[in-house]
């Protein structure tokens, strides 16, 4: 089931042709058998020349990066301005691995939060199929630069000079293109899973992904006031169902649109439309100050009936106001942890100290293990 255990085809071939050629090559060395020999590295040579035109051919599509750098005499690797163009389709055809990206969307002020999640993806050998939404060109930029193909900007770039905290209309401009950038990669025919750039790895979350569902999501609901702890007995039941959570007593769901696996099916497709809806049905202003979440769990509302949806287990992608405000309850749900996201708790400054708190930054001293270095 797992992504990573799959051998990617090319790398093989690749290993298996030089090893044909310098055994070709040692058996020309012997004094016997001319023939055989010529024979042996003729054909040691054919082999070299069909997996030269194979990879010629090839390479560029699934785009693995050290052949292609070889073979192309630019390719990607052209001057920054060259990002400007990398458009959502060829991104994508570079990253999916098993038909299947993984991104997230961030702009410059995050990028510690982006290579801590990183880092974490990495740990579980995940990090090649990551493509990450830039939300201005600076970001395009620095990590094209650092770690080529895997990110790519859906223009028009919207203004992201400063930190978008949570309820701030420059966090609403930014979230409210995440369903569009969502429905684009479904349109292509890939499946997604979309995590938000606070959020942090302790498993491999894929194994979770039960059954063949269209639209995956978690819930964020936390039983009582964000401010107390917890009592154990309040949280949901490990056990809790599946489905969308019923609406509360003040009508009202609280899916969080952090962490959302998409299949390309007409369902996830239908969620995300009516999501797009639903945030234009209900813009950012004073008064609300709103995001992109509500109009999702009110799109999840309105295509319940049409749409597959599954609930995922709380338990293994906790909110920020369960994991950190309930040792008890993280004691007891010990291994059932895969995404623990750093919400429920505004600012950059505050997300990275509270991660530190709880041994979950990784971006000072793994950096090693990053593919973007230290940022
Ligand atoms: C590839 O994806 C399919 C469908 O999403 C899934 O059933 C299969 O287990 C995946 N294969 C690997 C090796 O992960
Ligand atoms: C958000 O978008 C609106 C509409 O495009 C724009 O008027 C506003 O200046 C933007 N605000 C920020 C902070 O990006
Ligand atoms: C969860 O377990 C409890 C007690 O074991 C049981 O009463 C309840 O019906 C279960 N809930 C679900 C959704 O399976
Ligand atoms: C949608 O929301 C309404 C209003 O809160 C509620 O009555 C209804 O049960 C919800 N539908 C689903 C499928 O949860
Ligand atoms: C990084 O390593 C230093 C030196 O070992 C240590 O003092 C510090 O606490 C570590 N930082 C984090 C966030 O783990």
């Amino acid at each position: 089931m797992s992504l990573n255990q799959r051998q990617q085809p090319l790398p093989t071939v690749a290993k298996h042709g030089l090893l044909m050629s310098s055994r070709a090559s040692f058996s020309a060395a012997q004094p016997q058998g001319i023939v055989s020999s010529f024979l042996l590295s003729r054909s040691g040579l054919l082999s070299v020349l069909v997996l030269l035109l194979f990879l010629v051919v090839f390479v560029p599509l699934p785009g693995r990066r050290p052949m292609f750098a070889l073979f192309s005499s630019s390719g990607d690797y052209g001057p920054v301005s060259r990002w400007k163009d990398y458009t959502l389709a060829r991104a994508a055809a570079s990253a999916a691995r098993n038909g299947t990206l993984i991104v997230s969307a961030v702009s410059e002020p995050f990028l510690p939060l982006l290579n801590n999640w990183l880092i974490s993806v990495a740990r579980q050998k995940r990090q090649d199929q990551v493509l990450i939404f830039a939300e201005d060109y600076a970001t395009l930029y620095e990590i094209n630069r650092r770690w080529p193909r895997h990110a790519v900007l859906v223009q028009p770039a919207p203004d992201s000079q400063t930190a978008h905290n949570f309820g701030s209309q420059g966090f609403f401009n930014i979230t409210s293109r995440r369903p569009r950038h969502l429905l684009d990669i479904l349109e292509l025919g890939y499946s997604v899973m979309y995590n938000d750039v606070d959020m942090v790895w302790v498993a491999d979350p894929f194994r979770y992904l039960e059954g063949n569902h269209d639209v995956y999501f978690a819930d964020d609901e936390v039983a009582v006031k964000p401010s107390s702890p917890i009592p154990y007995e309040q949280v949901k039941p490990l056990n809790h169902s599946h489905d969308l959570p019923r609406p509360g007593t003040n009508g009202k769901t609280y899916v969080c649109s952090c962490m959302i696996f998409l299949r390309p099916t007409r369902g996830a497709k239908k969620a995300l439309s009516s999501w797009i809806e639903e945030i234009q049905n209900q813009p950012w202003s004073e008064n609300t100050h709103t995001n992109d979440q509500p109009a999702f769990n009110s799109a999840l509302n309105k295509t319940a009936g049409e749409v597959d949806l599954y609930l995922l287990p709380q338990a293994t992608f906790p909110p920020g106001g369960l994991y950190f405000r309930n040792g008890d309850w993280v004691e007891r749900t010990r291994g059932l942890h895969a995404i623990v996201h750093n919400n429920y708790i505004v600012g950059l400054q505050n997300k990275i100290q509270r991660f530190k708190d709880y041994g979950l930054w990784l971006a000072d001293n793994h950096t090693d293990e990053s593919p973007l270095g230290r940022i």
